[in-house]
């Protein structure tokens, strides 16, 4: 296996690294098609800038309604690249990303599920009906270097695992921002002309809300997680964390409501100060922000009865739960 060679964010020369990722991926391409996914993450969101900066309008870009996405993405990512001219065709895959999910509580194996269902089924069609032969997307070093340590197999690795895209999907992987870590890759957004919003934007896995649920992986749940990652990110966002989320455990508890009993659902909200998701300590959020965090959950997100805060640190707890 080629060691990838990293370039960190403090010796990147942005423009330089774009106008040569522009030439390599126009080298690779050639006069062909390729297709991108854009999940509106900073990654995927500065991938899809190169793409259209070296391909124009030979990069077909889709956003993947798999179900997993918070409250209003899809809606609002489409809008955003609208106004940077670039077309972004909405794909409502949801049914089939439940379907696989159905009946797996294992975290290795849930995100198996969406890799499969990702790459193949629904990507595998993707491009057998465009004509496309090239994929693009936005795998960083920390994706790598995570899955190779075996400690999470992240959606996007392949190469690094031995398995080779073209043989087993039946197309090629382009991966322009494999050298950098998420700190090089906002440099990259920010000067491919993305908005504040975007190339600040916190990051959010590619196993979407799936990622925070913790056993089967259910609309119902995804709805809850959904609801409680709103609260979360309205209320933290002040804090200039480097993450933070909301998690739904499986295990009820014992709560009360009216005077009754109430056997109810559990969130557990993490926060993270961090340069570049390998290493991340949980951030001393002020208690009374925390205290609105748990009163907002307790009454908006339906069956909620207890709010915990995570104070491990990565090592040895990993930024999400699955
Ligand atoms: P962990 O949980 O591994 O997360 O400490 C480190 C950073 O990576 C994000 N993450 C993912 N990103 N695909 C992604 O694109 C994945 O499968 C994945 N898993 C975790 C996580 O949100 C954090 O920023």
């Amino acid at each position: 296996m080629v060691k990838i060679k990293e370039i960190k964010a403090s010796q990147l020369n942005t423009q330089e690294f774009i106008n040569e990722k522009a030439g390599e991926i126009s080298a690779l391409v050639g006069d062909g098609l390729a297709i991108n996914a854009l999940s509106g993450g900073v990654d995927s969101c500065a991938v899809t800038m190169l793409g259209h900066k070296a391909l124009g309008d030979r990069l077909k870009t889709y956003f993947i309604d798999n179900g997993l996405m918070r409250e209003g993405e899809p809606q609002q990512i489409v809008t955003l690249f609208k106004k940077l001219g670039v077309h972004v065709e909405i794909l409502d895959a949801k049914k089939k990303f439940f379907n696989a999910l159905k009946n797996i509580t294992d975290p290795e194996e849930k995100r198996e599920a969406i890799t499969q269902t990702f790459y193949k089924d629904v990507f595998g069609k993707l491009v057998k009906e465009s004509g496309a032969k090239h994929l693009l997307q936005g795998t960083i070093l920390t994706d790598v270097d995570e899955t190779v340590a075996g400690i999470k197999r992240q959606h996007n690795v392949f190469e690094q695992l031995g398995i080779d895209p073209q043989a087993t999907l039946g197309y090629k992987i382009i991966e322009p921002l494999i050298q950098l870590r998420k700190d090089g890759v906002r440099k990259v957004a920010e000067a491919s002309g993305l908005p504040e919003s975007a190339y600040k934007r916190i990051p959010f896995p590619g196993p979407a809300l799936a990622a925070r649920v913790i056993g089967e992986v259910t609309e119902e749940k995804i709805n809850t997680v959904r609801k409680a990652t709103t609260v979360v990110e309205e209320e933290l966002a002040s804090t200039g964390a480097f993450q933070y989320m909301a998690i739904l455990h499986q295990d009820r508890v014992t709560g009360m409501r009216n005077g009754k009993r109430d056997f109810g659902l559990q969130i557990e909200v993490r926060c993270w100060d961090s340069i570049d998701a390998r290493v991340a300590k949980p951030t001393n959020v002020p208690f009374n922000i925390l205290c609105k965090v748990a009163d907002r959950m307790v009454n908006q997100v339906p069956g909620v009865v207890s709010v915990t805060y995570h104070i491990g640190s990565k090592p040895p707890s990993t930024m999400e739960v699955v």
